[in-house]
């Protein structure tokens, strides 16, 4: 099969893994008989540079007419004086938007080699963690109404509006507990529901909606006990759905758990199977253009786009197995090198898995 795969590099350290992804789907190609056509589109501080505009039509168009998004990372110093609709975020969030992304999934994953860089105890974390934050992407306060005015004393007052409608929540809902049936068939929807009325709806339909899924167990639980939680007892999760900012904050906060920050992809979905996939870390313009990078979570982004956008679940394994393979051996990039293991660039650790990709 031939697939159309569009790929955003971005900013910073982005184009740098863009390639290994690239050169490991190439890789997948010739071994599982695919043609992968890779186009490179602009967005974030890239685009800006040279059109104006973080977010280009011509960006949004590619992506509308392709199988797959990949995108590395947008953002850097440069561009933060920016107001916020130029700003390279502001890219971010138009994609998803735009191409009608509402449930990202956020692997919380920690790989046994890497079990040392975990900050937790192990008596805390045990040997193994494997959490799925389902983050809300298209609704509440990131999208709701915000500005500035000036009040009658004289005082400029800012504001942000949190707003969710049922079908909102309801879809969600179901996209997690969908993931949950393949998993460990609990799900903790997190919220303020003490304080906050779209809380209380979130809640309602979450409910409502486990009625459809009796064999999965829903827990609710406030975000400020969920942040708490994490770092006490983390495997008590299995997969939590939650809202836009939350899932922001929790999924940043699961992901360090892990220790391995560097090594995690993420998927955002629609009802469809367009999708778009990139690494949870961020662009690192302090190490862009040197070689140091960890392609890891891009390259496995990749597989996540194989599994769920182009439907190929084996050639995503053969993906995850390399890394595991690669992991296995010695080779370390910087952010997650150890004593008596050989350090390695970003090319060299693209090439490595690309060698490690077979049919199994
Ligand atoms: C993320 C990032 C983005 C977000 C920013 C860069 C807009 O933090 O993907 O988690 O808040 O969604
Ligand atoms: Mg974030």
């Amino acid at each position: 099969m031939d697939y159309r795969i569009t790929i955003i590099p971005g900013d910073g350290i982005g184009p740098d893994i863009a390639e290994q992804a690239k050169r490991v789907l190439e890789q997948v190609g010739t071994v599982f008989g695919h043609t992968f056509t890779c186009t490179s589109v602009l967005a974030g501080g890239a685009a800006y540079d040279a059109t104006g505009h973080p977010l280009p039509a011509d960006t949004v168009c590619a992506c509308t007419q392709s199988d797959a998004v990949l995108l590395a990372a947008v953002g850097g110093p440069a561009w933060d004086t920016l107001p916020g609709h130029l700003r390279p975020e502001a890219a971010l969030l138009g994609l998803r938007a735009q191409l009608g992304l509402f449930a990202n999934l956020r692997p919380a994953i920690m790989y046994p080699q890497l079990s040392e860089a975990c900050p937790i105890k192990p008596s805390v974390i045990g040997s193994s963690l494997d959490i799925m934050v389902v983050r809300e992407l298209t609704g509440g306060i990131y999208f709701g109404e915000r500005g500035q005015r000036t009040l009658a004393d004289g005082t400029v007052q800012a504001y942000d509006t949190m707003s969710y409608r049922e079908d909102e929540v309801e879809r969600i809902a179901r996209r997690a507990f969908d993931i949950a049936m393949l998993r460990g068939r609990r799900v903790t929807s997190v919220d303020k529901a003490n304080i906050l009325e779209s809380s209380r709806l979130w809640r309602e339909v979450v409910t409502r909606v486990s009625r459809d899924y009796p064999e999965v167990e829903l827990s609710h639980m406030y975000v400020d006990n969920a942040a708490m939680q994490l770092v006490w007892n983390p495997s008590q999760f299995d997969v939590i759905v939650t809202t836009n900012m939350f899932g922001d904050i929790l999924s940043d906060e699961a992901s360090m758990i892990t220790g391995s920050i560097g090594m995690l992809p993420s998927a955002s979905l629609g009802g469809g199977s367009l999708g778009m996939y990139e690494p949870i870390h961020g662009s690192a313009p302090d190490i862009a253009g040197t070689d140091m990078a960890n392609p890891i979570a891009m390259v496995l982004s990749a597989a996540l786009m194989l599994r769920y956008s182009l439907g190929l679940s084996r050639e995503a394994e053969a993906v995850e197995q390399a890394v595991s393979q690669v992991l296995d051996g010695s080779w370390r990039t910087r952010d997650i090198m150890s004593e008596g293991m050989t350090l390695v660039g970003t090319r060299e650790m693209g090439r490595l898995i690309e060698t490690y990709i077979t049919r199994g």
